[in-house]
């Protein structure tokens, strides 16, 4: 096992009825809060209406920024932190999925400072500062809500990449299953793809941890087990709870203790399908992990071979490449670029694109013929 630091502040608030407690709550983190949403669901849904009654019901002045997407972009969060620091907020509320609560995240991290996000995200400038960030999660996918990390994508440069600073967890994350029952069998499968994919993730790591190997088990088992009946059976209650504790845990730091880093090689590569084709991000991952299984049996097959053995009493390789890329099959889940509408000469783009952002994971060091050889198996 390797020596580790185990931190996580995030405040978290599990169950129906959670966000009733926002109005206690918020008085004691600030004053005057920007409210971050995406392009409409929770309006559509009534989770806004109750979300935004508890805030007035605090009596904190509530500031809405509207209109965050999917793969969030850099000037959307850009606009949300010049309009932070003309109304001198003093929080930030994500109200959403991922991608809400991540601008949340740049947003807060960006504003005390006057800091371009960009340059934080690029370690240009160190950021000293952060407002509080409180999410209230709409859809069971990143784990962002019990984590530091934030992903943006820059519209400009082309670029999609991830950021970690411990003054982004968020104080207060609020998580209520009824919430996420509105969200659609597409999206529901691809959050199950993401939080299967962050255990993966870490699986490959570097660094004996035994324990945490038997967490990522756990959590990859009790997605694959309850997929089928959630997606049978979408505005179950007990279901939705189930799923959304596995995405949380799959991210908040339970699956890497013990081990040096995760790998993040899928993410990369996935990042870069996002990037070019607005791809939703689990189905990025999908696409791109029996492809970097192959790539792995060639390097590690043992690993390959004990994740096998524990999730489906079957040792052998491709067996278990086999059975996980059946499962993604089996929800719904794209597993070449082709079902993902990506063919003929995108297919070149993408390779430049890797090639051009060097789309790299912490310990397999990629070059043109691993890039090759992974997209012929895409
Ligand atoms: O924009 P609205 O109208 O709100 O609709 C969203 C969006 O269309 C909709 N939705 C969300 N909650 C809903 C709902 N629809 C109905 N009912 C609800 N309750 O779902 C769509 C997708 O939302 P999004 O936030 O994009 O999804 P997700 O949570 O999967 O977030 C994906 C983003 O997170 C990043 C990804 O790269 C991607 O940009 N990630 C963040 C990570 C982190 N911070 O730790 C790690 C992950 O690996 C990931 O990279
Ligand atoms: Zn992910």
């Amino acid at each position: 096992m390797e020596n580790f630091e185990a931190w996580n502040p995030v405040h978290l608030h599990f169950g129906r009825g959670v966000t009733s407690k926002l109005p206690d709550i918020l008085p004691q983190i600030g004053r005057k809060a920007l409210l971050l949403i995406g392009k409409g669901s929770v309006k559509q849904n009534g989770i806004y209406n109750i979300v935004a009654g508890a805030i007035n019901a605090s009596g904190i002045e509530m500031i809405e920024f509207e209109g965050i997407k999917p793969n969030p972009l850099l000037s959307d969060v850009r606009k949300a932190v010049a309009l932070g620091i003309a109304r001198k907020v003093d929080m930030v509320i994500g109200l959403g999925g991922g991608s809400v609560i991540d601008s949340a995240k740049a947003i807060a991290v960006s504003i005390p400072g006057h800091l371009d996000p960009w340059d934080i995200f690029k370690r240009v400038v160190k950021p000293e500062r952060a407002l509080p960030v409180v999410s209230v999660l709409t859809l069971a996918a990143t784990g962002t809500e019990m984590n530091q990390f934030s992903v943006i994508q820059n519209e400009e440069t082309l670029e999609k990449i991830g950021f970690g600073h411990p003054l982004m967890y968020p104080v207060h994350s609020f998580l209520d299953p009824s919430f996420t029952i509105t969200v659609n069998r597409d999206y529901t499968v691809y959050g199950i793809t993401d939080l299967i994919a962050h255990s993966l993730e870490s699986y490959f790591g570097e660094g004996e941890a035994d324990l945490s190997d038997r967490f990522v088990f756990s959590i990859v088992a009790e997605a694959m087990e309850f997929a089928p009946h959630l997606l049978a059976d979408l505005a179950s209650y007990e279901l939705r709870a189930r799923m959304m504790w596995a995405a949380t845990t799959a991210l908040n730091g339970l699956t890497g203790y013990g081990r040096r880093r995760g790998d993040w090689t899928v993410h990369a590569l996935g990042h870069s399908i996002s990037m070019l084709f607005d791809t939703p991000h689990g189905a990025t991952l999908s696409i791109v992990y029996p492809a970097w299984l192959k790539y792995l049996s060639s390097h590690i097959p043992n690993r390959i071979s004990k994740l096998g053995t524990a999730l489906f009493n079957d040792g052998s390789v491709d067996g278990t490449i086999e059975k996980i890329t059946g499962f993604f099959q089996s929800i719904g889940s794209p597993v070449t670029l082709a079902e993902a509408g990506i063919i003929g000469n995108d297919r070149q783009k993408l390779l430049e694109h890797w090639v051009r952002v060097q789309a790299q994971g912490n310990i397999y060091r990629l070059g043109s013929v691993d890039y090759n050889f992974l997209l012929t198996h895409m």
